[in-house]
């Protein structure tokens, strides 16, 4: 189901120059051929746009001149304006994550109960690292809850920011950001006493598992919240497989939810 989190009717092609480098290298494997198409042709209509991206990212320049030469060029504005929103929507997350992260913030599904998160295990006094931390919709629950640190791993810098700006808000100086990804958390063997992550696990189920596990100390805890849709996917399987427990969860008009969690 597509996003709908902001109306992109006002928002500019040119919002993808505000796209970090981790998130072009991220296009090539998240987008359809007929999204691909329309990329291409918005591209041969505006140039300045695609040697943003090929340069800003040099893994993608093939995989972009390749899109070019085969899209159609096309002279009709309203055309063009179609295949731009095509393009647009395709990304919408990661537009509104440099464009304004508190659209993200804002989203009613963010509205779950946060002891669905607190209730797993006893986050007082315990270092935590939250992996794709997003606007720290775990982060801030964690917080609450009286966790000691809190690492927020993010690998877009300009949600960092936000991060960081919201703590200073809300009084916390017990919480830093940190570059990174979940295949690769900047933090030695066991440093953690939780790790968690929402919405963030699934593309690499081992090597996310493995990365999240080796950071955890033993007795430690891995927690997914939420880690899954209400299914008994691959994912969940995995997960079960490696002696996850799990439950349900509500988030506001976004449906049933699974979180996982396990002790190390
Ligand atoms: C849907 S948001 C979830 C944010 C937050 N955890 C929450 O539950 O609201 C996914 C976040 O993960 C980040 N992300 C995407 N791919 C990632 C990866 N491979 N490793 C770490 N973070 C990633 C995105 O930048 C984004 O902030």
């Amino acid at each position: 189901m597509p996003l709908n989190w902001m109306d992109l009717n006002d928002i500019p092609l040119e919002a993808l120059l505000l796209l970090e480098k981790v998130q072009i290298s991220w296009i090539p494997n998240n987008i359809s051929s007929e999204t691909q198409t329309a990329l291409g042709t918005c591209l041969r209509a505006k140039p300045t746009i695609n040697w943003y991206l090929s340069h800003k990212c040099p893994d993608i320049h093939a995989w972009l001149e390749n899109i070019l030469q085969s899209a159609p060029q096309e002279n009709d504005p309203v055309k063009l304006r179609q295949a731009e929103l095509l393009v647009l929507q395709s990304m919408m997350d990661w537009i509104v994550y440099v464009w304004d992260p508190s659209i993200y913030d804002k989203q009613p599904f963010l509205l779950w109960d946060s002891s669905e998160l607190t209730n797993i295990c006893d986050f007082s006094g315990k270092t935590v690292v939250d992996i794709g931390a997003g606007t720290g919709r775990l982060a801030f629950s964690a917080l609450n809850a009286g966790a000691a640190w809190i690492y927020a791993v993010e690998p877009v810098g300009n949600l960092r920011e936000y991060m960081l700006a919201k703590a200073k808000q809300r009084g916390f100086a017990n919480f830093s950001t940190v570059d990174g990804l979940i295949t690769h958390i900047p933090f030695e063997d066991q440093f953690a006493d939780i790790c968690m992550g929402g919405h963030v696990f699934g593309d690499d189920l081992a090597a996310e598992l493995a990365e999240m596990v080796r950071v955890t100390h033993k007795g430690g805890w891995v927690i997914l919240c939420p880690g899954n849709n209400d299914y008994d996917n691959a994912l969940h399987h995995f997960l079960t497989a490696q002696g996850f427990q799990y439950g349900r969860f509500e988030e506001p008009q976004d449906g049933w939810k699974r979180k996982y969690w396990k002790q190390k």
